[in-house]
């Protein structure tokens, strides 16, 4: 008899970016923020004491969920925490997902959608992207979906582009099932889906606290949606799903909210020159929306050749050996000299194909 089911051992787990050991490696793959959480931070966390860690933490996150409502100005019972944005994702799965429903994605997008479709045994309708040239749009059929979740990531990963608002608004009416809207990036881009909320009981928004606020290292997530879906939400969630001192760390960071913005800032700077100097060495990509640029590697180069010459100067970006991707290289936006310090080893590499 099988010790597992059978949908489990015939799956791919997800894999995740590189995480090495040695921290002189320019890391620019997995799309964390350069530059360190707010000094609140690492406060809030010396200052955990013992006796916060011999209880259990508040099963609902209760300080974050209060400073983030009054950050994003909804009320608390609008938030649901996890441990990350990924933890979220499950949640959604299992709760809205049972064995042979249909749950709807675009492509490329986030490739942790295809494993949790996999793990509850769940049909897939995967719609591409209609990319011209380097515009990614919907394309029509996500308007005329049958399914129990859809999900988009806006700004989308690994592209950085972004569905405008009334698009967005026309998709969820259209669609009979939960649409999560992905906003692990939102904090790079101008516009946030926070505005639909009120008037979709379908929507649930997915914010990170790995990117903006500087702590991938922390596992902190939350999603935003009508009280109602996520009554139905924490009947699935674990019991305690963010310990005590994440709970300290996440709420001081979305209280200095000053700090971020700062950081995004630097980003957002950097993401200007780095995509102006990408295109002036023959690459090509999309006006990117988020802290990372999608690069398509120039005629006569190959992404993957480029990816492993990149690494042996201890340079980490991403390659994905995906459909449509691999010609392409996902670049975090980092510090100005970790920038510089990419742009000057594509130099040689062009100058040496
Ligand atoms: C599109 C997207 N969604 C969600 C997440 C989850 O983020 P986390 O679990 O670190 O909060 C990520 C992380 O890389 C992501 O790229």
């Amino acid at each position: 008899m099988p010790l597992v089911r059978e949908n489990i051992v015939n799956m791919a787990g997800y894999v995740p970016g590189e995480q090495p050991s040695d921290i002189s490696v320019i890391k620019l793959n997995t799309n964390e923020n350069p530059y360190p959480p707010s000094p609140r931070v690492l406060d809030a966390v010396q200052h955990i004491t013992a006796e916060q860690l011999r209880r259990y933490p508040s099963p609902d996150a209760k300080a974050f969920r209060d400073a983030a409502a009054r950050a994003h100005g909804i009320s608390p019972d609008m938030i649901l925490c996890t441990n990350g944005g990924d933890e979220l994702l499950s949640l959604v799965f299992r709760a809205c997902v049972g064995d042979g429903d249909n749950v709807a994605f675009l492509d490329p997008s986030y490739s942790l959608y295809p494993v949790l479709a996999a793990l509850q045994d769940a049909r897939k309708t995967i719609l591409p992207y209609h990319i011209i040239g380097t515009h990614w749009e919907f394309p029509p059929d996500i308007f005329k979906l049958d399914a129990k979740l859809l999900l988009i990531v806006n700004p989308n990963a690994p592209s950085g582009t972004l569905a405008d608002l009334p698009t967005l608004s026309r998709v969820i009416q259209a669609f009979p099932g939960v649409v999560l809207i992905d906003e692990a990036y939102v904090d790079f881009a101008p516009t946030s889906a926070l505005a639909l909320i009120p008037q979709h009981a379908n929507v649930i928004i997915l914010r990170s606290m790995s990117k903006g606020y500087g702590l991938a290292g922390m596992r902190f997530g939350y999603g935003i949606a009508q009280a109602s879906l996520l009554a139905q939400l924490h009947k699935v969630r674990d019991s305690y799903p963010c310990d005590a001192v994440a709970i300290a760390a996440a709420t001081a960071a979305i209280t200095d909210q000053t700090y971020a913005a700062g950081t995004w800032d630097k980003i957002k700077n950097q993401r200007t020159q780095m995509s102006v100097a990408l295109r002036s060495m023959g690459f090509t990509l999309p006006d990117s929306f988020s802290n990372f640029v999608l690069a398509t590697v120039p005629a006569g180069m190959a992404a993957a050749d480029v990816y492993q010459r990149l690494k042996n100067a201890n340079i980490l970006v991403r390659y994905f050996n995906l459909p449509g991707l691999t010609d392409k290289l996902r670049i975090t936006i980092g510090t100005a000299e970790q920038n510089a310090a990419l742009l000057a080893t594509l130099k040689t590499l062009i100058a040496a194909p």
